[in-house]
């Protein structure tokens, strides 16, 4: 069995060719910047931002901020390389099978999973408290049994709503997404402009509270890999912006999703490098300018670690800023649902045509011109694991999965580099060997300063991943089991050596 098998990259957008499996190709790059948007800004800013003040870094939760985008601009040039070079759906999945060989792309494949479905679960549990509070301020009690650590009913739905407008087609996702990420981003504006006003300097000093001190009240601080390992001190101090990164990088994660989304794009090797790069540099500036307020309007140790942007209003004497917020969270929130698990059901679609999942699942809906199956599927998955897990402390379970895909991916880039100089690439990342490599060591001492708790969980998800993959995908693989179709890889192969040939 030759696990290093790829699958070559021509024969990836040869695949997407195929009438059955054909995805409708109707984005722009304006598109895919909203899009990138809609998905990053969420519970990361409106709710994680609080702990990691109050319990991490102190008001130097805004450089914690600037560490993790520095970690993702890096890798997202590396994402930008690979998506504009290999425009087929699968994001991360695709770009390895083309250049790290099946087994590597079946761990980024199954990492993805926790990025994507597990991300999206969290959200619907974030989201179902904004909704019960919001529904509480008009008055409306949302009953015991439909609403709670458990049975959270209410996740549940909004999770299948949503899955029925990801079904209906991509352009009318899109449509919906444009209007909240509009209503979004003038909210966080709202907190940078109004919450400027409230600013006492007093409460930035100290700015990088020295390691010990005293922490806000709400949120027990875990300690970090590199804590456990005896290799930092505890929270706060310099090492504490670094586990603030690691914590807040959960804000970023979504830009690189916007890869998921080359095959549906029109023009993919100009537009996707501008939509991942532009999100990412939007949300950047947005998410230092609400920290360095935030932490301006309320000293870091009474920030309240639920609810941060809301409660530091409602601690200035404005509540009626505060409901809006709440609201702002709200919309914001579904966004990044849809977006999440939009790019769970491409991922399982480039999986299953390729058959390392069952292939029933990779059918387009010719009504849709979606993967209706996929979508479907992923809805019910993650309604699920909503309903059922309180999720809210498994942020930290994303971050290690995202990170650890930036990682396979720059290694991708390297290794593409090497062995296929000549393929065209609309975009190139700059600085090679040496960025992909700085995004590697970036992405690492992230995924250090997570804990070591959910080192643990991380692992052995992946272990479960592999039993799966020698059970089922290495054997049904389509590599494997369609001879036409490895002969074919083979005869490109040669025509391509043919072709190298002075
Ligand atoms: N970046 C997204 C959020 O903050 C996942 O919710």
């Amino acid at each position: 069995m030759n696990l290093f098998r790829t699958k070559t990259i021509e024969q990836s957008i040869a695949d997407t060719e195929e009438g059955e499996h054909q995805l409708r190709k109707q984005l722009g790059a304006l598109q895919l910047t909203v899009f990138g948007v809609g998905v990053v800004i969420g519970t990361g800013i409106f709710v994680l931002t609080g702990e990691a003040a109050g319990v991490k870094a102190g008001p130097a939760v805004a450089l914690s901020f600037v560490f993790a985008g520095i970690a993702c601009a890096l890798a997202a040039l590396c994402y930008a390389e690979f998506a504009s070079t290999v425009p087929v759906a699968g994001s991360a999945y695709t770009f390895s099978y083309a250049s790290l060989g099946e087994l590597v792309a079946w761990v980024i494949g199954w990492d993805l999973i926790l990025e994507l479905a597990l991300g999206a679960s969290t959200v619907a549990v974030g989201w179902s408290t904004y909704f019960a509070d919001v529904m509480k301020q008009a008055g409306i009690i949302i009953p015991g049994w439909a609403y709670g650590d458990g049975h959270n009913l209410v996740a549940a739905v909004v999770v299948l709503v949503l899955t029925a407008v990801i079904c209906t087609g991509i352009k009318i996702s899109a449509h919906v997404n444009f209007v909240m990420v509009v209503i979004k981003v003038s909210i966080v504006l709202l907190v940078i402009v109004a919450g400027a006003f409230f600013i006492d300097v007093a409460n930035y000093t100290p700015f990088i509270p020295p390691a010990g001190s005293e922490a806000a009240a709400g949120a027990v601080p875990t300690p970090s890999l590199l804590q456990d390992l005896g290799l930092a001190p505890g929270a706060f101090g310099i090492s504490g912006i670094f586990t603030g990164a690691a914590l807040v990088f959960f804000a970023y994660i979504g830009f690189d999703i916007v890869a998921t989304a080359a095959e549906e794009t029109k023009n993919p090797q100009r537009d996707m490098p501008i939509g991942i790069l532009s999100s990412l540099a939007i949300c950047t500036v947005l998410y230092v300018a609400v920290s360095l307020v935030v932490t301006g309007m309320v000293k870091y140790t009474d920030i309240k670690v639920e609810a941060p942007l809301a409660e530091a209003f409602r601690s200035v004497g404005h509540p009626g800023f505060a409901t809006v917020i709440s609201i702002g969270a709200l919309v914001g929130l579904t966004t990044v649902m849809m977006i999440l698990m939009m790019g769970q059901s491409r991922v399982f679609f480039a999986m299953s045509r390729d058959r390392l999942l069952p292939p029933v699942f990779a059918k387009v809906s010719p009504r849709f011109g979606t993967p209706v199956r996929t979508t479907v599927l992923t809805g019910v998955v993650v309604a699920l694991l909503s309903t059922l897990v309180p999720l809210t402390e498994l942020a930290e379970l994303v971050n290690i999965g995202t990170l650890f895909a930036f990682v396979l991916v720059a290694v991708g880039v390297l290794v593409l580099r090497r062995t296929r100089p000549d393929l065209e690439r609309a975009f190139r990342c700059p600085g090679v060997p040496f960025v992909p490599v700085l995004a590697i060591l970036a992405a690492v001492y992230l995924m250090l300063n997570l804990p070591g708790a959910t080192w643990v969980r991380f692992l052995v998800w992946m272990l479960v991943g592999f039993v799966v993959y020698f059970a089922y995908g290495a054997r049904h693989s389509r590599l494997v089991t369609d001879p036409n179709y490895s002969r074919e890889a083979d005869a490109q192969a040669a025509g391509r050596r043919r072709a190298d040939r002075p």
